[in-house]
């Protein structure tokens, strides 16, 4: 769309306690992106073009502070809620409005309806604090399991996409399917997506004897068959060997596997996971 070649249109957004500088244009009205930063409340996510009415909204108006939807998930200080496009459209628009800040090519901003928003957040005693968040389809004819993933700038490369990835596939672990994420994904949708799916895929191998086919992979992680050989070979890890395809880690892979595995992320454990699929 036209709104695609459009030029970035705001220089830095306020929210809680981080500083953002947006990365692509985003439709915020006309008359906010005119002032040189944009005021976020960091539980709602309206938007403001100045402090005071920023603070006049924190103070007479919002006393939300947590995302406006059912806590499906919480161990340690992090959480999930999933929200409902149809139930909260505000707060979804809000959602997609700064979340295109971050996205060159996604336009989804107010046809939310169709959608379920899942919002990871890290919780203190000042509230619970959105990190980032995925949307999924309600209805995908094509079995996407994820329509658009965020981690906020300022907590990129910490592992919350992984943590978001794995939520994702944790949801379609419980509906019984595989699923995969919209396509196209970004240079960077792709680079985590890859680091992920490579990852959960060695994990499972390094502690499996005996034979796996690639279905029996994709039936233990709920990711399709497609993305399993897409991740083994951005690990050169499929061989033809003695008239058959084989699988093999080398050496460099299993280091990084290590090195990986050593900066101790977090992950999600199901243990914690309290959902059924909506009917
Ligand atoms: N350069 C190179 N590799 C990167 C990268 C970058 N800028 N960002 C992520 N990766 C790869 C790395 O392998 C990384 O692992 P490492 O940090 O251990 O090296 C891995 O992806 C996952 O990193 P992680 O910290 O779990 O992801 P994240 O919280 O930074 O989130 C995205 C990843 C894609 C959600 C995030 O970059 C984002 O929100 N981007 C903007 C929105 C977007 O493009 N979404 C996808 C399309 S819908
Ligand atoms: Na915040």
């Amino acid at each position: 769309t036209s709104e695609v070649a459009r030029m970035k249109n705001l220089n830095l957004i306020y929210m809680g306690e981080f500083e953002v500088e947006p990365w692509y244009f985003s439709p915020y009205p006309a008359e906010l992106t005119n002032s040189p930063v944009l005021y976020i409340c960091e539980f709602c996510l309206a938007y403001f073009g100045s402090k005071k009415q920023i603070e006049r909204h924190r103070q007479r108006y919002c006393d939300l502070l947590y995302p406006p939807g059912n806590e499906i998930y919480r161990k340690d200080e992090i959480s999930f809620f999933e929200i409902d496009g149809r139930r909260q459209k505000s707060y979804c628009r809000n959602l997609c409005l700064l979340s295109k800040c971050f996205l060159d090519h996604k336009t989804l901003y107010y046809d939310v309806d169709p959608f379920l928003f899942y919002i990871l957040t890290k919780n203190d005693d000042h509230g619970c604090h959105i990190i980032g968040y995925f949307s999924k389809e309600k209805e995908s004819a094509e079995n996407y399991n994820l329509a658009c993933i965020l981690t906020l700038p300022q907590y990129q490369r910490h592992g919350y996409g992984r943590l978001l990835m794995q939520f994702s596939y944790e949801l379609s672990k419980i509906e019984g399917r595989l699923g995969s994420p919209e396509k196209p994904l970004s240079d960077l949708g792709l680079l985590g997506y890859r680091a992920f799916w490579s990852e959960a895929i060695v994990d499972l191998l390094v502690d499996y004897h005996g034979e796996i086919s690639i279905e029996e992979l994709s039936k233990m992680t709920s990711f399709t068959t497609q993305d399993i050989l897409h991740a083994l070979s951005s690990l050169d890890g499929i061989r033809y060997y003695k008239g058959r395809h084989a699988i093999v880690l080398s050496e460099a892979v299993l280091e990084a596997y290590k090195r990986s595995k050593a900066k101790k992320r977090r992950s999600i454990d199901p243990k914690y996971l309290k959902w059924a699929p909506p009917i």
